[in-house]
C-alpha cells in the first residue's frame, strides 16, 4: 500500500525583515510529515527572510501594496500552493479583510510584548521594547494570537513572560524576547495544528 505523504498543513510564513523566527520555524518542521512550510511571503524585496527561503528551497512571493490591499489577486496564488494556514513572523502590513475571511481562524501572529499592552499601530520591533522600558514595566514577554481586522487584537493563544531587569536596555530586552520566541513559536504552532 502506498503511504499518503501529503502534509496536512501547508503554511505560508509572512515576514518583512530578518526572518530569524521564520528560520527557526522552517528548521523545526523540516522533517515533519504533517506540517510543511510551503511559501515565504514578504512585502520587502530586500528582506533577509528571502535568503532564508532560498537557502531552504522554499518558494517566495513578493506582495505589491495596491494588489494586496485593493484586490483579491493573491488568493489564487495561495490556493495554487495549497496554503491552508498563515503565520505572521514580523510582518508589518495589516492583513486585509478579504484574506482574513478566506482564512478564518487560520492566521496567527507573534507579538514581542504581553498583549493587550504595547500593541497596535506603530508598536513593532524596538518601539515595543523602548515603550516597555520607558514605562518601567517589571515584566514583558511574547504573545501568539489569532489575527483579526485590528492590529495585535485577535484571540490570544499563548503568552510567556520574562523579567525586565533594572538595567535593561531595549536591545537586551529584544534579545530576551527573541529567545522566548525561538523556544515557543514553532512548538505552539505544532500544538495548535496537531494536538488541539
Ligand atoms: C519578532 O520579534 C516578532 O515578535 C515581531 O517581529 C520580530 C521579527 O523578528 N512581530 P525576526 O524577523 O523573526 O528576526
Amino acid at each position: 500500500m502506498l503511504l499518503n505523504k501529503t502534509p496536512l498543513y501547508r503554511i505560508a510564513i509572512f515576514a518583512s525583515g530578518t526572518g530569524s523566527n521564520a528560520d527557526k520555524i522552517i528548521s523545526y518542521f523540516k522533517s515533519s510529515d504533517s506540517i510543511s512550510i510551503a511559501l515565504i511571503v514578504s512585502n520587502n524585496r530586500e528582506a533577509g527572510v528571502l535568503h532564508i527561503a532560498n537557502k531552504n528551497n522554499i518558494p517566495t512571493l513578493i506582495l505589491e501594496k495596491e494588489k494586496f490591499f485593493l484586490k483579491d489577486v493573491y488568493l489564487p496564488v495561495f490556493e495554487s500552493y495549497k496554503i491552508n494556514f498563515i503565520v505572521l513572523a514580523g510582518f508589518l502590513w495589516k492583513i486585509p479583510l478579504n484574506l482574513i475571511k478566506a482564512f478564518p481562524q487560520k492566521i496567527i501572529n507573534i507579538h514581542p510584548a504581553l498583549l493587550p499592552a504595547y500593541g497596535g499601530k506603530g508598536m513593532y520591533g524596538m518601539h515595543v521594547h523602548e515603550a516597555v522600558i520607558a514605562h518601567k514595566e517589571k515584566q514583558s514577554g511574547i504573545t501568539i494570537h489569532y489575527v483579526d481586522e485590528l492590529y495585535d487584537h485577535g484571540k490570544i493563544i499563548f503568552q510567556e513572560k520574562c523579567a525586565v531587569d533594572k538595567n535593561e536596555t531595549p536591545a537586551s530586552l529584544a534579545t530576551k524576547i527573541h529567545r522566548l520566541e525561538y523556544a515557543h513559536f514553532a512548538p505552539q504552532i505544532e500544538k495548535l495544528l496537531l494536538f488541539k
